[in-house]
């Protein structure tokens, strides 16, 4: 069979860019056994041009300047890999309307403006593919399109981001937050500026992908409710084990009688669910459904070959189904509603600080019950003079429980405002 010569351009050469050229170069044997198409980058667009590269980029390969990739004809796929919002937003729709199909790593672009972005792919009848914005080289978004085409999945559980599930990890061995989240830096496994990871704002880009992929209605980062891990403290590690659980920053997405809701925090994991064993810069993403009942895909959530091994997919991806109709265009079908804020069920791990008198308990007991919040499990720890509650609810909605802890901060023996963090706990078996 004749091989196809296919010229790529990439928007970005750095951790992920320069992997991909890497892989494309190795492998391209293997890609063109496969394929029938030999993949070559002929330009790569980058702010500077005399910086050291991981993987040599080739002779005239580099540029500055975007037109010169836009304008080239023989181009026919183009990888952006460099990140942000603007320029890069404008640079894939010139390219989807110059009949470029795109693949992407960007959930932050894509969490933004995804109807925009696949309204003009699907008007200039090109493909554009976002594996690698999810948990890198997890296999996740195939996942969903491919495998679970006729399975009603209903809830998306997830570790989506390995910075936080590194220092989390660490903090377990007995870290401090800072300490875990400088090695995290030097590790590489935090964006350059960490305030993405570890305020959640990366893992609620890519839970509003994953949800809208699932539920094939669009959800935006916008419709996304965030926390990070910020302001967890060692008490709370210590509290989780004294509970039987660790404590990760989970993403859930749940259809709650056809409404949609999603959100990332800190939660209480149970020490025998699945996600607890998700160690490390480890992702996993467990999908519960009709006919599936619960699967979970784990692997390296970060990286530039991991990264980069989703991205070539993609590409490989376009060339086999470009005019076949096949997982092309845009995964949302329709537009279900968001649930109203307060109203997701959930059981609640909840830390109160109070003085030690008699009466308090039943104060902070009433104050639950007022808003008909059931406590599973009570625990009590004297430190002195003061006490610490420790109070797992049964599944109750997030707005009564968030109601009766402003009601139990308000009580005079309660010191500074209780935390609450969700119990994961539910399995789809
Ligand atoms: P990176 O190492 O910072 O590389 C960004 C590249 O884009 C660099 O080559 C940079 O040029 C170029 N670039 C940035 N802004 C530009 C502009 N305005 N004009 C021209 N070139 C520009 O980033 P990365 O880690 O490879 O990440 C790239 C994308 O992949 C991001 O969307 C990221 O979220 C996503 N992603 C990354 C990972 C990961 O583990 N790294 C995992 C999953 C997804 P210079 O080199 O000249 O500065
Ligand atoms: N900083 C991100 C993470 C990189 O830690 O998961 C992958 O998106």
């Amino acid at each position: 069979m004749a091989s196809v010569d296919v010229p790529v351009a990439l928007l970005g050469y750095g951790t992920v860019g320069a992997a991909v050229h890497r892989l494309l170069e190795q492998n391209a044997e293997d890609i063109e056994r496969a394929t029938g198409h030999r993949l070559r980058v002929v330009h790569a667009l980058v702010r500077d041009p005399g910086k050291e590269r991981g993987f040599a980029a080739g002779e005239g390969v580099l540029t500055t300047d975007f037109a010169s990739i836009l304008e080239d004809e023989s181009v026919t796929l183009v990888a952006e890999v460099m990140g942000g919002v603007e320029p890069t937003g404008g640079y894939v729709l010139d390219l989807l309307r110059a009949g470029k199909p795109v693949v992407t790593a960007n959930k932050q672009l894509l969490a933004r403006r995804s109807t925009e972005l696949f309204a003009t792919a699907a008007e200039a009848g090109v493909q554009m593919r976002f594996e690698a914005s999810v948990c890198a080289a997890i296999p996740v978004i195939k996942v969903l399109r491919e495998s679970l085409v006729v399975t009603n999945v209903h809830r998306v559980l997830g570790i989506v981001n390995g910075t936080t599930n590194f220092i989390l990890t660490r903090m377990e061995s007995g870290a401090a937050y800072q300490d875990a989240l400088a090695e995290a830096q030097r590790l590489g496994y935090a964006e350059a500026d960490p305030t993405d990871d570890v305020s959640g704002a990366d893992s609620a880009a890519k839970m509003a992908i994953l949800a809208s992929v699932a539920f094939g209605s669009r959800v935006e980062l916008a419709d996304v409710s965030y926390e990070g891990i910020d302001r967890l403290r060692p008490e709370h590690v210590e509290a989780a084990r004294s509970l039987g659980a660790v404590v990760r920053l989970v993403g859930t997405a749940t259809l709650v009688d056809g409404a949609v809701d999603v959100r990332v925090g800190p939660a209480l994991v149970d020490r025998h669910h699945p996600l607890a064993s998700v160690e490390g810069p480890f992702n996993a993403v467990m999908l519960q459904g009709d006919a599936i009942r619960e699967l979970m895909l784990e692997g390296p959530g970060a990286g530039g070959l991991e990264t980069a091994s989703a991205v070539v997919a993609d590409m490989v991806s376009v060339l086999g189904t470009t005019g076949t109709g096949f997982l092309q265009g845009d995964a949302c079908w329709r537009s279900l509603p968001k649930l109203p804020p307060g109203e997701l069920p959930a059981p609640y791990y909840v830390h109160i600080e109070v003085a030690d008198r008699p009466g308090v308990l039943a104060h902070v007991a009433a104050r639950f019950a007022d808003e008909g919040v059931s406590i599973a499990r009570l625990a009590q720890h004297v430190v002195n003079g003061s006490a610490a509650l420790d109070v797992v609810t049964h599944t109750a909605p997030s707005g009564r429980v968030a109601t009766a802890l402003d009601a139990i901060a308000r009580l005079p023996e309660v010191h500074g405002l209780p935390d609450a963090l969700r119990v994961i706990d539910e399995r789809g078996i």
